[in-house]
C-alpha cells in the first residue's frame, strides 16, 4: 500500500515555495493536460489577496491550490488550480489542499466556496463535502462542473 504523505499545507512563504507553487502548477495543467499553452498564470495570481498554497511530499513541494475572494467584502472565495505532482497522487496530498483552502476561506471570513470542478474529479468534491451548484460549463476550454460548499457549518 502507498505511503500517505501527510499534511503540511500552508501558504507559499518565500519566493522559492512561490515558484515550487507555481512549478507543479505548470507541471500538471501545462505539461501534463494541455489546458494552458505555455503558462497557467493569470491576473489573479497579481492580485495580493490571491494565497497561493504549497503542500509537501516529504522535503519538496509536491501539490498547490490557490484561493481568492470574488467580492469585496470577502464573502464569496473560489478556490483552482488544484493539482498534485503525477507521482504523489492518491498518497492523501489532494484532499488536505481541498480541506485547507476550505479552512482557510472560512478563516477570512468566507461563507461559500466555489469551484469549477473538472468532471472526473466531481465525486472525489463530493467526498470532501461539496455539492453541485449549476450546470456544466465550459471553464478554461474544458466542461467543468460548478460546485460549492458552504463555509458556515
Ligand atoms: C485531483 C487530484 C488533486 C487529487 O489529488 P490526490 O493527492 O491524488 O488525492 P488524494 O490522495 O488526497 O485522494 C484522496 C482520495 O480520493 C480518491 N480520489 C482521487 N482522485 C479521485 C477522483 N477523481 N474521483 C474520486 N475519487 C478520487 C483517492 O483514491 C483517495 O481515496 P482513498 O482515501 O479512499 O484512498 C490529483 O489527482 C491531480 O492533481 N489531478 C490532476 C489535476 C486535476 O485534475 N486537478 C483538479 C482540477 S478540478
Amino acid at each position: 500500500m502507498p505511503q500517505t504523505l501527510g499534511t503540511d499545507c500552508h501558504p507559499a512563504a518565500t519566493a522559492d515555495e512561490l515558484a515550487a507553487h507555481y512549478a507543479v502548477r505548470r507541471r500538471v495543467f501545462v505539461d501534463e493536460q494541455r489546458i494552458f499553452p505555455g503558462s497557467d498564470r493569470d491576473a489573479r495570481d497579481d492580485d495580493p489577496r490571491t494565497i497561493h498554497v504549497v503542500a509537501y511530499a516529504g522535503h519538496a513541494v509536491g501539490g498547490a491550490v490557490r484561493l481568492y475572494p470574488l467580492d469585496g467584502a470577502g464573502r464569496r472565495w473560489q478556490g483552482d488550480r488544484l493539482a498534485v505532482l503525477p507521482q504523489h497522487r492518491a498518497r492523501g496530498l489532494g484532499a488536505p489542499l481541498v480541506r485547507y483552502a476550505v479552512k482557510t476561506a472560512a478563516e477570512h471570513g468566507g461563507l461559500v466556496m466555489v469551484a469549477h470542478i473538472q468532471l472526473r474529479n466531481v465525486g472525489y468534491f463530493q467526498h470532501l463535502g461539496w455539492h453541485r451548484d449549476g450546470e456544466v460549463e465550459i471553464y478554461a476550454g474544458l466542461p467543468h462542473q460548478p460546485m460549492a460548499i458552504d463555509l458556515r457549518t
